[in-house]
């Protein structure tokens, strides 16, 4: 691993003072876990997966002008990123009902939601994450409704442009995670995706088969963990060129 100073360490990733002010290196974990960290576990090459995977959103989001975080890619299982002043929510982007919204209100996993829902939930691993309202993150001063207007914004062109490039695959986006940072540049904040897009904060159903290819697997005990998250990078025409069997990957080699 790395010999640089550690900065952060999270559930899934490290991050490492990067090589010049203001940046920072992401390093992808295998470590996985669920429900707020009760569920531990290891899954082999995830983080050599996630790291492809989302340098592929971010560099296809740049595309169409959403501003992230990401720079380049450094190797198997880093990235140089932007240090960026993480907003503390976590926004979740829901098209189909599943997973919490679908207990919350008693929905049947699956059914389609009539518009996108967007949710914000507080990130605090002590509470759980909980769900909140426009009127606790002004409140608290987590964001300005200036901010939330433009997060609410990004999230649903991201959603638009990720669906979408998902179908195409055979994937249906059924809901996902993100998280913003604030960016300063030209003497004022922007608000910039941050953090990581992949398998872990999705939820991705064949759209035939409905067949789940994302951390579900995980969280319920489906089995074949591991190939979920390469079917996903394979999909993607992104699967390392040498295949699965490379995914354990020396921690920095190209
Ligand atoms: P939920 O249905 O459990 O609320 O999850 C909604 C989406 O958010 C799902 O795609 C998984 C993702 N997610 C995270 O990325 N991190 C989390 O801590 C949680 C609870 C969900």
């Amino acid at each position: 691993m790395s010999r640089r100073r550690q900065v952060y360490e999270g559930k899934a990733k490290i991050l490492f003072e990067g090589p010049e002010p203001g940046t920072l290196i992401q390093y992808f974990k295998d470590d996985a876990t669920a429900f707020n960290n009760q569920k531990k576990g290891v899954i082999t090459g995830k983080g050599v997966l996630n790291n492809r995977i989302s340098e592929y959103f971010m560099l296809r989001l740049h595309e169409i002008n959403i501003p992230t975080h990401f720079m380049r890619r450094l190797n198997m299982r880093e990235q140089l990123i932007r240090e960026v002043e993480i907003i503390p929510l976590e926004v979740v982007i829901r098209n189909v009902a599943a997973g919490s919204i679908a207990t919350r209100f008693g929905i049947e996993e699956g059914t389609q939601l009539t518009r996108s829902i967007v949710e914000f939930y507080y990130k605090d691993d002590k509470l759980g994450d909980p769900l909140v309202t426009e009127e606790h993150i002004t409140a608290f001063g987590w964001a300005t409704y200036q901010e939330i207007d433009e997060i609410l914004n990004l999230s649903l062109r991201i959603n638009d442009f990720l669906s979408g490039l998902l179908v195409s695959v055979g994937l249906k986006l059924v809901d996902f995670k993100l998280e913003f940072g604030r960016l300063w540049e030209d003497e004022e904040f922007r608000i910039v995706l941050a953090d990581e897009t992949s398998p872990d904060n999705c939820r991705l159903w064949d759209t035939k088969t409905g067949e789940r290819y994302d951390k579900d697997r995980f969280r319920r005990d489906l089995g074949k963990v591991e190939e979920g998250y390469q079917e996903v990078a394979r999909r993607l025409g992104i699967l390392p060129e040498s295949g699965p069997r490379d995914l354990r990957g020396t921690d920095t080699l190209q």
